[in-house]
């Protein structure tokens, strides 16, 4: 019941199934049943609640003898080579093989999972009278329930042509989206794996590319965003995830584009532009310092507003943020550092506590207020409304309307 399978869950349960939820944190499961949400996400509480009649979470894996359909949903982190952990997938997969009863059932694995995992699950079930389905998520935190009930596409995933009866359910799962003219692409395995990498690797590609261009034309004095917008007249470019600034953050980007590289290492093949989307997104948040040096400012307890500590508004994730990255390098440089975030102060705690050179504010203003230089980081809305003064504001993320720079101390990242 983590970000995907809670989605999952609240999501089929809306349509109209009969969802069982397997957590093994008992905390977690308790909360679920009362109908309290474990992950902040726009909508989760409304639909849970509704749905708590269709709804069981449970920590024990006896209930999915009653399920037709076993969806897979948890996490495959990285590991230390750039490779998904799958430890969690397959001890799913065990804990499945030992509670599984006489009748047919789908595995269908939601966890984002390199190519030839759907295959080795399938030898773990060699045995068992199931079928297995690739059914990659595409779901961006933040809409996620938006994304559940209205995806781009559906993408399925089958051993052969001949699984009728798999595809026959699967199908029927999402009917809804189907008579609403969602496109369903009906594939193998190891291509709807591929899919998945695929898209999110050209999506992270799009953003280091569109860094790489952004830093030439800072360079040259052109604004980055007018040549998007003149290149986003090109149906075949379009404008999507050309925002230039400090680069991609979050839990998938990064790991998903190191996963694809660690697989064509593997087979002998090299992914050179794939290396270069990580690399240039690594450095993209070190231009705000390239900045501050030549201005000539010394950081040596300067106080500095970090305005924005999640990965994108919207939620209180702050995994991969840009504003680690960041903190760090302030704390490394010995700044005075006020953070402010509409959600994300908590979840950033837990990687810096709060010290002598760094403090939390929730109200952004009284941030600034007690800095000399202003860093913007995420675009909450709200950072748009702040009175900046003199102070140097340098913005990661094109947040300060172009009519209100004229006034200010301001410089973009890349434009
Ligand atoms: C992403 C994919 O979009 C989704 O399909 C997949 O299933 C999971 O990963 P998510 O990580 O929730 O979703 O966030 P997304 O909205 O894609 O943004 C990722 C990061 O890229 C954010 O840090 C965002 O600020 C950054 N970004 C996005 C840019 O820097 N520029 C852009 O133009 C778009």
């Amino acid at each position: 019941m983590g970000y995907v399978g809670l989605i999952q869950s609240i999501g089929l349960a809306e349509i109209g199934f009969e969802v069982v939820g397997v957590e093994i944190d008992k905390e977690k499961v308790e909360k679920l049943n009362k109908g309290i949400p474990t992950i902040y996400e726009k909508g989760v509480e409304e639909l849970l609640k509704r749905n708590l009649s269709r709804l069981e979470f449970t920590s024990s894996y006896e209930k999915i003898k009653e399920c037709d359909v076993i969806f897979i949903c948890v996490g495959t982190p990285q590991d230390k080579h750039g490779k998904p952990n799958l430890n969690f997938v397959f001890s799913a997969v065990e804990s499945i093989k030992n509670n599984l009863n006489d009748g047919y059932k789908i595995i269908a694995v939601k966890s984002t999972v390199p190519v030839g995992t759907n295959r080795k699950i399938r030898e773990i079930l060699k045995e068992e009278e199931v079928d297995i389905v690739s059914n990659p998520e595409f779901l961006r935190e933040g809409s996620a329930l938006e994304d559940f009930f209205n995806p781009d596409r559906v993408v399925l995933g089958f051993e052969n042509e001949k699984k009728e009866k798999a595809k026959e359910i699967m199908l029927r799962i999402y009917k809804s989206f189907r008579d609403k003219g969602v496109p369903f692409l009906i594939t193998n395995w190891e291509t709807a794996e591929m899919i998945k990498y695929a898209s999110n690797a050209f999506l992270a590609t799009k953003i280091s590319f569109i860094n790489e261009i952004g830093n030439i034309c800072k360079k040259l004095g052109i604004d980055v965003y007018e040549v998007v917008k003149g290149m986003s007249y090109d149906k075949r470019i379009g404008k999507e995830f050309l925002n230039a600034g400090i680069g991609f953050g979050g839990s998938c980007f990064s790991k998903d584009v190191k996963a694809l590289i660690a697989k064509a290492k593997e087979i002998g093949e090299e992914a050179r532009i794939l290396e270069e989307v990580i690399k240039v997104n690594e450095k993209q948040p070190l231009k705000i310092f390239e900045i501050i040096r030549r201005k000539g400012i010394d950081l040596k307890n300067k106080k500095v507003a970090v305005l924005g500590l999640t990965f994108k508004p919207n939620t209180d994730d702050v995994r991969e943020s840009r504003a680690i990255v960041v903190i760090k390098k302030l704390l490394e440089e010995g700044a005075i550092i006020y953070a402010s975030d509409p959600m994300g102060i908590e979840n950033m705690r837990k990687i810096f506590p709060e010290n002598e050179n760094l403090k939390y504010l929730f109200d952004p203003q009284e941030a600034v207020d007690k800095s000399e230089i202003v860093l913007l980081l995420t675009e909450w809305p709200n950072f748009k409304e702040l009175n900046f003064g003199d102070k140097l504001i340098i913005d990661g993320r094109n947040i300060v309307p172009k009519e209100k720079r004229k006034n200010l101390n301001y410089e973009g990242v890349c434009w």
